[in-house]
């Protein structure tokens, strides 16, 4: 006579059957994480922006991220503060947006980031629109992978400036406003780099997005309680200017298909990575290499990059 599944299950040793329950355990928790996943990444429904205000502030809306998702919020008819330092370029994306969507009002701000930043002229420039969102998104890095001790005092200030110095200063000086109305979101644009547990040869540009990361982290906690959701998107590889060297692939998301995945992320938690690809490139790298061989495997491609770049960055 056959066994029933159950019957089979009573004669096993205790060993075996603990060894069974946690295998069960561990393919629930699996299949379930799966279906969070599933649910997180292409089936809950995007917040309503408006409901933050009609206006959004955005820095480095004139290439790449910025301008893919300035697009973005224009479809959704989100009208724009965009804060650029190029005249021409802003002009350029302007006409863009209108393209876009015609009934969007649009005020420019030029403003470099990497110097010694007039945030009176963007203070006023907001003061009397229903800001809700700020987006803090203009980034630099060097463009070529160095040692630290070759990148120079100049591109050390710019990249401090822009990642830091700018976003910290922009987020003082507009959420008084938002305070004051009880509602608005801060989206800072950090780095996948400091989802890693290191990323040699850009030392500061990864360590002027860590900071992004905790102080995104600090305000979410601070401010929650007071209508303001202040979240840092972590992506890895886009292919913008900035990351020139790559093309788009599996992994290395375009800036619209990027763009979009960060809008539907607004609202839900203090930090996410917004394009699913680089949610299961994290996944895999954590999940099946340690932190030495994550370390070892880093240094290994962004130095065989820096080989092949310029000479004098060769050593
Ligand atoms: N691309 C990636 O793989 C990647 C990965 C992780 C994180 N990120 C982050 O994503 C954000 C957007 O980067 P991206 O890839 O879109 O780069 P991008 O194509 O180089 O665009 C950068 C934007 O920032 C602006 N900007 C740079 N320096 C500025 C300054 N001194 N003053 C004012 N604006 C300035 C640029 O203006 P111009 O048009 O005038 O140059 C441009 O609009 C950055 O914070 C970056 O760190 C990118």
């Amino acid at each position: 006579m056959e066994l029933s599944t159950f019957d089979s299950l009573r004669y096993q040793s205790p060993f075996v059957l603990l060894a069974i329950s946690l295998g069960a355990t561990s393919a629930l928790r699996f299949f379930l994480l799966v279906l969070k996943c599933l649910y997180v990444l292409f089936l809950r429904p995007s917040k309503n922006l408006a409901k933050y205000g009609r206006w959004a502030v955005i820095t480095g809306p004139t290439d790449g991220i910025g301008k893919e998702m300035a697009m973005e919020f224009a479809r959704k008819g989100l009208n724009l503060v965009l804060v650029g330092r190029n005249p021409e370029k802003l002009n350029k994306v302007s006409a863009e947006l209108r393209e876009v969507n015609s009934a969007v009002k649009l005020k420019t701000v030029v403003m470099d980031l990497s110097d010694e930043i007039q945030l009176r002229v963007l203070i006023d420039a907001v003061k009397d629109v229903d800001m809700g969102i700020l987006v803090n998104n203009a980034g630099l890095a060097n463009e070529d992978p160095v040692h630290f001790h070759q990148l120079g005092e100049d591109t050390t200030m710019k990249i401090v400036n822009v990642n830091l110095v700018a976003p910290t200063m922009i987020t003082a000086a507009l959420l008084p406003e938002m305070l004051r109305k009880g509602r608005g979101a801060i989206i800072n644009v950090g780095s996948g780099s400091t989802d890693l547990p290191s990323f040699p040869f850009y030392s500061v540009y990864a360590g002027t997005k860590g900071y992004i990361k905790q102080f995104s982290k600090n305000l979410h906690i601070e401010y929650k309680q007071r209508g303001i959701h202040v979240q840092c998107q972590t992506p890895n590889l886009v292919a913008t200017k900035m990351a020139s060297m790559f093309s788009c692939s599996f992994f290395v998301a375009t800036p619209s298909q990027y763009a979009s995945s960060a809008l539907q992320w607004i609202g839900y938690g203090w930090h996410c990575k917004p394009y699913w690809a680089h949610s299961l490139a994290d996944y895999l790298v954590g999940t099946f290499l340690t932190e030495n061989v994550i370390n070892w495997a880093t240094y290994r491609i962004i130095n065989n990059i820096k080989k092949s770049g310029p000479e004098d960055q060769k050593m």
